[in-house]
């Protein structure tokens, strides 16, 4: 039986996005009783955090509702009997995504801040801080359900999974994104819309998709094809080959763009680099704007700003997910979970992204079997990737590091890679203590 409060600790709650995850939370106060939620960050946050606190008292005010906020330092009084713990945190800030965007460009490589080297560099900085994060949750919440949205996010969970005991469930605001813009497109209701998604985070795809039990696939990527939106804010809008498309047969994300059209994506980065500054460089401006908002004694609700950030509907895939564990849902939810035989060629521990059903007991992913030999090679040469990125950032090991960043289709060849590693390394050096 499920208590009939919950208390949210939030890690990394000085982030930009929080006032999304309180808006989601009043909105669902009928379904869910949160009555506690602790905001953590570390000291260099401590000026966001204070003032997310503030924003989030005014909202919570404003809603009538009882909730006991609490914003500290101490992570560890934050997880303590918490019902949901949610990681949203950046290793590094701001300026660490910067440098993972710009290092590979140098080498003419692709420069993002989840896939590719720059997800690299951002796996080895995070996974040892989330493991030791885990251990406070073994220790002070064990029954805690822990929601990673922590980049890269799947990469980051099968982390968790392979090294603790938490009960994880990785997330991504992609798949909901896929959802509300191809219901758009096909103009019906997105909960009329059934996808089933199949993949790893930010390399997922919507293998089928139905309207009212009529599979419209090939109309969607007609669609797509001919140009309709299907991109998010962080992500350039490329448009797609629609002969390309077609031969696909399923519905890829936007992400994809950075691995099936690697040059136009590069070109644009590095146009965008040299121009307005990276993605991290303008989301610095953006979030310095939106905190100037957070601050406004007046504002008690989540200003329309927060929209130029890539995070839509984050709040909405995070407790959407709360509510079918707490409520005993058993609704259909794509996230990051374990394969164990979803896909029959992956390896039972490799977390994968896909349609699963979730209650009070947990995630059941929904089986897919065979995939097409059209998707399978790009999937299992960046899962070996991920294992290799994961055990290097455990073990600081550079021979992993090296295959790690070899192994992944968007580094071409190994003399780059290598140059690139050690620009990561060397760069990076305060956030790898592994690797000293
Ligand atoms: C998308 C991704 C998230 C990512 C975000 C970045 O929503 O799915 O994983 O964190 O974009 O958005 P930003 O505004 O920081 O570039």
């Amino acid at each position: 039986m499920m208590t009939k409060s919950l208390k949210l600790a939030i890690i990394g709650g000085g982030s930009s996005y929080t006032p999304e995850l309180v808006e989601g939370v009043l909105k669902r106060l009928d379904i869910l009783p949160v009555t506690e939620m602790h905001f953590v960050d570390i000291e260099a946050g401590k000026e966001k955090l204070e003032i997310i606190e503030g924003l989030t008292r005014r909202m919570v005010e404003k809603a009538g509702a009882n909730i006991e906020i609490k914003a500290s330092l101490d992570r560890r009084a934050a997880i303590a009997n918490a019902d949901f713990v949610m990681t949203q945190f950046r290793v590094g800030g701001l300026q660490a995504r910067a440098n993972d965007e710009r290092i590979p460009i140098k080498y003419d490589v692709i420069g993002q801040e989840t896939t590719g080297p720059g997800g690299f560099a951002k796996a080895l900085r995070t996974i040892p801080v989330i493991l030791d994060i885990c251990k406070d949750i073994e220790e002070l919440a064990p029954n805690a359900w822990m929601l990673n949205f922590t980049n890269p996010a799947g990469l980051v969970t099968e982390a968790i999974q392979k090294y603790t005991q938490v009960k994880s469930i990785g997330l991504c605001n992609v798949p909901v994104s896929m959802q509300m813009m191809i219901a758009e497109m096909m103009a019906c209701p997105p909960e009329k819309l059934s996808l089933e998604c199949i993949g790893l985070n930010h390399l997922v795809w919507a293998h089928r998709a139905w309207v009212d039990g009529q599979d419209v696939t090939a109309e969607v990527l007609k669609k797509v094809g001919d140009g309709q939106n299907f991109s998010m804010n962080n992500i350039f809008e490329e448009p797609w080959d629609p002969d390309f498309l077609n031969a696909l047969g399923a519905i890829p994300c936007p992400y994809h763009r950075y691995f099936y059209q690697v040059d136009a994506m590069l070109a644009e980065e590095k146009e965008s680099a040299r121009d307005g500054g990276t993605r991290a460089e303008q989301v610095m401006k953006t979030e310095a704007e939106l905190f100037e908002l957070y601050r406004d004694e007046e504002l008690a609700e989540k200003p329309k700003q927060l929209e130029m950030r890539g995070g839509a509907y984050y709040s909405d895939a995070s407790l959407n997910l709360v509510d079918a564990i707490y409520n005993d849902r058993k609704t259909i939810h794509v996230i990051n979970v374990a394969n164990n035989g979803t896909i029959s060629s992956l390896p039972d521990e490799a977390v994968i992204e896909c349609s699963a059903v979730v209650g009070s007991w947990g995630v059941r992913p929904l089986a897919v079997g065979k995939l097409s030999p059209a998707i399978t090679g790009l999937i299992h040469q960046v899962k070996a990737y991920e294992q290799l990125a994961i055990e290097a950032a455990v073990e600081g090991s550079y021979n992993k590091a090296f295959m790690a960043l070899s192994s992944n289709p968007l580094v071409p060849d190994i003399t780059r890679a290598k140059a690139i590693l050690d620009d990561i390394l060397r760069t990076n050096h305060d956030y790898l203590p592994n690797f000293a």
